[in-house]
């Protein structure tokens, strides 16, 4: 058996590796983008399909993630290489590793534009901005904020540069000491928001429109959404976790730590659906309000409960390390190939690539002012951003890596990196990763291709 070094360091033990990773599944997909999307596709019926999407290809594709990144070592498009080169099969399988770090980029665009948004909620939160406002006010404020260009080219200035600063200490002193504080955090906050929640008086309502199920509600476009967003909140299918397991201690079990990951990341996301659609009930909101969702609503519960003033602000300042930690993740891959093809350190490459992605933002922030008019498809660019990457990018990237380690990749390895001592629960997984999840996103992009033409 092969036993790489890697260049870029590796985490201190299992738990470092769990904690990076959830680091990186909870972010504002779980917190800013989970609520909204059940929103607005009707609620308890898309939950279930999301649900049934983590357990089903989710978890099978993480773990063969992290088995890749770890066999190769490398970043995600050297490690395809690699480990496509130890299986007898052609190097051109790194093409899976360069549009996960495009699509990377891509998400990271419209992801700084939203962790903008987070941070100048931290701002008008502790400036005291949203004392005792109804909801028509919060919606205003929103609403001028996302009119005001230079307060957004402002904000997602500062997230890139935050983002870029830990990327350039690389794994150990950039990453790893990032996580590693911030996670427990959260948790602790998002339970006092969801106590805070149950007594609105309208938490049954919210339990309701979460849990309620009536099939009759699906349309095969949430389907995809629901898919997208399985792939999407466990950051799967454009190399974040592979990068993460490539740096994974060799003795850790694979199989237990990605079910923790993605046990903590449904939580979380489950969590911020029940501390959000009661306020929204409660004030007589629209749980299809769209993106805008967690910065109206929040806003005004945070205003009228008791010491709202501070729990906001800590609200915002953790959604924005949520935030953060997902979106270095979104670098990781990109920045360490760079490194690994030009033997650049580490701070040149970040620097470089951040100036990429600040660009990019820009173009994904214009959406919503002066660039409101362009249209791709029929949607802004933001919109469309976010579109080609969690509906369509990731759960591709996810179908070829589903396909490699399933058809592709020599058994032994599989056998080898997961050392599964049971071997129903290998079968369990070769199963899904062989058929469930390749036929599941194919079956799934072809009808909505069939209803979208028909
Ligand atoms: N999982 C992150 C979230 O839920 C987003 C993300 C996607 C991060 C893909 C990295 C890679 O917010």
């Amino acid at each position: 058996m092969k036993d790489r070094q890697n260049i870029h360091g590796s985490w201190a033990n299992r738990w470092i590796f769990i904690l990076a990773a959830t680091g990186s599944a909870v972010g504002l997909g779980n917190i800013w983008k989970f609520p909204y999307i059940a929103g607005e596709n009707g609620g308890g019926a898309f939950v279930l399909v999301y649900l049934a999407f983590i357990l089903a290809v989710g978890v099978p594709i993480m773990m063969a993630e992290v088995l890749v990144g770890r066999r190769g070592r490398q970043s995600p498009i050297n490690s395809m290489r690699e480990v496509a080169i130890e299986s007898e099969h052609s190097p051109k399988w790194a093409l899976v590793g360069w549009v996960g770090a495009l699509a990377g980029f891509l998400i990271f665009s419209f992801y700084s534009v939203v962790a903008g948004w987070v941070l100048a909620y931290v701002a008008g939160m502790a400036n005291g901005d949203f004392l005792d406002i109804g909801s028509e006010q919060a919606g205003k404020a929103f609403n001028d904020l996302l009119a005001d260009p230079q307060a957004l080219v402002i904000w997602h200035t500062v997230f890139v540069i935050l983002v870029m600063t830990v990327v350039m200490g690389g794994v150990n002193k950039g990453l790893e000491r990032a996580t590693r504080i911030m996670m427990p955090a959260l948790f602790v906050l998002l339970t006092v928001l969801l106590g805070y929640s149950m007594t609105t008086g309208s938490f049954g309502a919210g339990v309701d429109f979460l849990f309620h199920f009536d099939p009759s509600e699906l349309s095969w476009d949430a389907v995809l959404v629901a898919l997208g967003h399985s792939f999407f909140t466990l950051s799967l299918g454009m190399g974040a976790i592979m990068a993460y397991g490539s740096y994974m201690p060799k003795d850790a079990s694979i199989g237990g730590t990605v079910l923790t990951i993605a046990a903590l990341d449904t939580l979380v996301a489950l969590i911020a659906g029940l501390a959000i659609f009661p306020i929204v009930f409660a004030n007589s909101l629209d749980p299809g309000a769209g993106p805008g969702l967690m910065f109206i609503t929040l806003p005004v519960a945070f205003g009228q409960m008791p010491g709202g003033q501070i729990f906001g602000f800590l609200f915002f300042v953790l959604v924005a390390l949520a935030a953060w930690s997902s979106a270095i993740s979104l670098m990781e891959p990109a920045v360490a190939w760079m490194v690994e093809r030009f033997g650049l350190g580490r701070g040149p490459v970040c620097t470089l690539l951040g100036i990429v992605v600040w660009m990019l933002g820009l173009a994904a922030l214009s959406s919503f002012n002066v660039g409101s008019d362009v249209a791709l498809f029929g949607m802004n660019i933001f919109d469309f951003l976010d579109f080609i990457t969690a509906n369509v990018m990731l759960p591709l990237g996810g179908l070829f890596v589903a396909f490699f380690t399933g058809w592709v990749l020599k058994q032994k390895i599989t056998e080898d990196e997961l050392d599964i001592k049971e071997a129903r629960i290998y079968m369990a997984w070769s199963f899904s990763i062989r058929y469930i999840a390749p036929i599941a996103v194919a079956a799934i992009f072809i009808l909505n291709l069939i209803e979208k033409l028909g």
